[in-house]
């Protein structure tokens, strides 16, 4: 099964033209053959418009698509320093990354919060990627804590939406446990059979609660080249959410291994 890579920068680099080296290089090196690998680059959103016009004009478009770090709720008004769906659809980004834990511990982003902007993202049909994961104080409680955690995370952040249609399709989960973040410290990756465990509990609550059949989860926290084989052999592991990695040159490395699956 094709895997789906997402390279989510962060606040990085810290100039336009670093951002379109970074990015060119990636997708220079592209397997043109290569065309079910879903890749998708998340940039902070100031470099999105230039690097749409970038695949427009190189006519790179089926390779590579654009990610938003985050979304508003409402598509206008008066809500300054925030970016709309409608903004991000219009300039050609394709998916939107939500509730990611760096924004629900810093900016204190919450459930609530989340579910809003899940809401906007599957009015605006935008793909989302869903980001859940515990942290280490639940990891410490064991199995049950961290299933029970991720319940609760699922079910207020996608409250409500079972009734919009195709959704499961536009759906992508991103079990990312807080403690395996390459940012956090002592982050180090969980293990490829831990994170299927949780990954297939993850299912069995998208399937119980939501009806949700067929979308995609991946897995993120500390990944990098030496360990992307052990997590996407899994075919639970439909991909992976790279952030550290993404910037460096690890990240074709990543690519190259990811494109191996076909
Ligand atoms: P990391 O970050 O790969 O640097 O651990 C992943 C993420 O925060 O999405």
């Amino acid at each position: 099964m094709p895997k789906i890579i997402i390279a989510n920068w962060k606040m990085n680099p810290a100039s336009l033209k670093e951002a379109t080296k970074l990015f060119d290089s990636i997708l220079k090196n592209l397997n043109p053959k290569a065309k079910n690998l879903e890749l998708v680059i998340a940039p902070p959103f100031v470099y999105l418009g230039s690097f749409s016009k970038l695949l427009k004009t190189k006519n790179y478009q089926l390779k590579t698509k654009l990610g938003s770090q985050d979304v508003f709720w409402e598509n206008k008004g008066a809500y300054t320093g925030e970016i709309s769906p409608k903004i991000l659809k219009n300039l050609g980004v394709e998916y939107v990354i939500i509730g990611h834990s760096e924004r629900r511990q810093h900016l204190k982003e919450t459930d609530e919060i989340i579910n809003k902007k899940v809401i906007a993202a599957v009015k605006a049909g935008l793909k989302f990627i869903l980001c859940v994961g515990e942290d280490l104080t639940v990891r410490r409680r064991g199995k049950k804590a961290i299933e029970n955690f991720i319940k609760n995370q699922l079910s207020a952040d996608l409250k409500g939406i079972k009734n919009y249609k195709l959704i499961a399709k536009n759906l992508i989960i991103a079990y990312e446990p807080v403690w395996a973040i390459s940012s956090n410290k002592n982050a180090k990756p969980d293990t490829p059979e831990d994170a299927v465990e949780i990954i297939n509990f993850i299912k069995k609550i998208l399937l119980s609660k939501f009806y949700f059949l067929n979308s995609k989860i991946i897995y993120g926290g500390s990944v990098d080249a030496k360990n992307i084989e052990s997590f996407l052999k899994y075919k639970e592991i439909d991909g992976a959410l790279v952030g550290g990695a993404s910037l460096t040159s690890d990240f074709i490395k990543i690519i190259k291994i990811a494109q191996k699956y076909e």
